[in-house]
């Protein structure tokens, strides 16, 4: 989604902003820009096709600044034309970029009219950069303080003055924003991903500071306008830019590397210990009484999953909901029940506000389940459990929801010890079989050629089913996501059970119904559903495993899984579902890595 990059130097620094963007490319954006000072003021490059094309301009320009601000844009309010793209100005003096939305952007455009400003863009974001022009006394920190207290929404801003050279102003409230520290150069961005290759130490901003970078140095208030002292950490991690390898998509890449993403977040214990989760996770463990799951996309898809582990094993109730449900929602909280918020990178807004909220109803117990570990969402929970899938780039999140899950299955199977579910022989059993998923996950992937087969057809529907029973029933949910986010192709999935009471009217031979058929104790049940599919003349897609006795045969094809992973097998049958959308998009020639419409990290509501 939108990315933020702004920097005071004594060089030039348009190159750093360009790779900054760069950095952010993947999040999604339908706009870009970039302005420096100039010795009259800030100038501007703006493009609404891809950063390439804005460094393209920049050269020939040729755009040059020692001072500046640069943006991806995922269009909320306006369409991604070039009026609409930031940086936006105010007369010329002002220039500013931001994430996030304005909820009362109406109201001041109207206040701001009648004080004589024209408004050139359907942005909400032009109301800010004119209510700083218009409370701008000569010193911008002061007017963006000043500023921002007449916004109402989530903001992450960057801003420069035409008579302020060398100065770069940002503020936050409910979008991230990061300051990266120079030498006689400082830096800003809403992901420190952005700044690699410039800085190695960064201060997260927190909520409702406003900062102020000159060339030796940065100025820090808090919400209250006091001066804040923030800490600096040191994040080295982030490296360079992740190479493609010999992959056509970063989505094929991040779904072949799901394997080794597993080994890294499989614990090192010998046993499941409450440690894993951290510090207070033994006395916070103690204290539960039942589980509630907060995340919204596949990360949601990756909760419901857990509650069949959760209620199985550990036999402790739990409720799984869509954050953005929840924190608007009327809801009784119980003290007792332990938080968890589940993320790929830990900055999506309804989940963080959904944790917010869940906090001020006096949930005392929280855990994120993240792929970031410097993000908001684990620095607002009292225990993290980091997942190591690596950065995932791919906006259809792949390697993230299985390391998720193996996250969340040890998180069970602490539970279930915990409160005296787990046998000694159960839990070297268990932990045997993590150990061993990879290898059975590489016997998945081997599977990519019969699926490819499959892709083609699939590639010629406009419409697909996806049915799955129990823990397995997610697992379809999920596999309709992938599909319809990067091939654009309707899928819905049903619970197979469910099947009779609605989705069988659209059975046509036009409509394929992708089945998730592990050999479980819903085996028969399921094989019912298929039976019902077929007598209506519909066409099966079966992923079986090896001893289900299912095989091809008119109008049912086939793939075979090659074992029975029992509990586990959610994390072994979701493999093939992501590699037929994938394939299925690739011979569609859609943009696998960014699907139209969609972002990495959604930090808007
Ligand atoms: C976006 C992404 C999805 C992701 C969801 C939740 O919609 O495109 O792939 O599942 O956000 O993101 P999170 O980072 O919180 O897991």
């Amino acid at each position: 989604m939108c990315g933020i990059v702004g920097a005071v130097a004594q060089r030039n620094i348009v190159s750093v902003l360009i790779e900054g963007l760069r950095r952010l490319e993947y999040r999604g954006y339908d706009s870009c820009g970039v302005a420096v000072l100039g010795e009259n003021g800030p100038v501007r490059a703006r493009s609404v096709a891809r950063v390439a094309d804005l460094d393209a301009q920049v050269h020939e320009g040729p755009l040059k600044g020692r001072t500046g601000i640069a943006h991806t844009r995922w269009a909320t309010h306006g369409a991604p034309v070039t009026d609409n793209a930031h940086p936006i100005f105010s007369k010329d003096t002002v220039a500013l970029v931001h994430n996030g939305i304005i909820e009362n952007y109406e109201s001041l455009r109207e206040m701001l009219r009648g004080k004589g400003y024209r408004f050139v863009s359907q942005t909400d974001t032009e109301v800010i950069a004119h209510l700083i022009h218009s409370v701008y006394r000569g010193d911008l920190f002061t007017a963006v303080r000043e500023a921002i207290t007449q916004l109402h929404g989530a903001y992450a801003i960057a801003v420069l003055h035409k008579d302020q050279p060398n100065t770069v102003v940002g503020a936050r409230q409910g979008s991230p924003l990061v300051v990266g520290l120079g030498d006689g150069e400082n830096f800003l961005a809403s992901d420190a991903l952005a700044l690699a290759g410039s800085t190695e130490r960064f201060i997260f901003l927190e909520e409702g500071d406003v900062c102020e970078l000159s060339l030796d140095g940065v100025r820090i208030a808090d919400r209250d306008g006091n001066d804040a002292q923030r800490e600096v950490r040191q994040v080295a991690a982030y490296g360079g830019a992740v190479e493609l390898g010999p992959y056509r998509h970063f989505m094929q890449k991040e779904i072949f590397e799901q394997p080794r993403a597993i080994t890294d977040t499989i614990p090192q214990t010998e046993s499941f210990d409450t440690s894993i989760f951290g510090e207070g996770a033994a006395d916070a463990f103690a204290q539960i009484d039942s589980l509630l799951i907060l995340a919204c996309g596949t990360s949601y898809y990756s909760g419901l999953t857990a509650k069949y582990w959760l209620e199985s094993i550990a036999k402790i109730p739990t409720q799984v909901e869509i954050a953005s449900e929840y924190r608007y929602r009327e809801s009784v909280p119980n003290p007792k029940s332990l938080v968890v918020v589940i993320s790929q990178s830990g900055e999506t807004a309804d989940t963080l506000a959904a944790l917010k909220h869940a906090q001020s109803l006096g949930h005392k117990h929280t855990l994120a389940v993240c792929n970031v570990g410097t993000s908001a969402m684990v620095r607002q929970t009292e225990l993290s459990f980091l997942t190591h899938a690596g950065r995932e780039i791919g906006v259809a999140s792949t390697k993230a929801f299985t390391t998720q899950l193996v996250a969340l299955f040890v998180l069970a199977a602490t539970l279930a010890k915990l409160r005296g579910h787990l046998s000694d022989e159960q839990e070297s059993g268990y932990l045997k079989q993590l150990r061993h998923l990879p290898a059975a996950l590489n016997s998945v992937l081997a599977l990519e050629p019969q699926i490819i087969a499959w892709s083609e057809e699939f590639s010629r529907k406009e419409h697909a089913l996806f049915l799955g029973r129990g823990m397995h029933y997610p697992i379809a949910l999920e596999g309709a996501l992938k599909l319809k986010e990067i091939s654009y192709i309707h899928a819905e999935a049903y619970p197979a059970g469910e099947l009779k009471h609605g989705p069988l009217a659209l059975v046509t031979e036009a409509m394929p119904v992708v089945t998730v058929a592990p050999n479980d104790a819903l085996l028969e049940k399921l094989k019912s559903n298929i039976q019902e599919v077929r007598a209506r003349g519909g066409q099966l897609y079966v992923f079986a495993d090896a001893d289900t006795k299912i095989v091809n045969d008119e109008g049912l094809h086939v793939i075979r899984m090659p074992e029975h992973y029992g509990l586990l097998s959610p994390i072994l049958h979701v493999v093939p579902l992501q590699l037929l959308a994938y394939h299925t998009a690739c011979a569609r020639g859609t943009d696998v890595d960014k699907p139209r419409n969609l972002a990495k990290s959604v930090t808007v509501e």
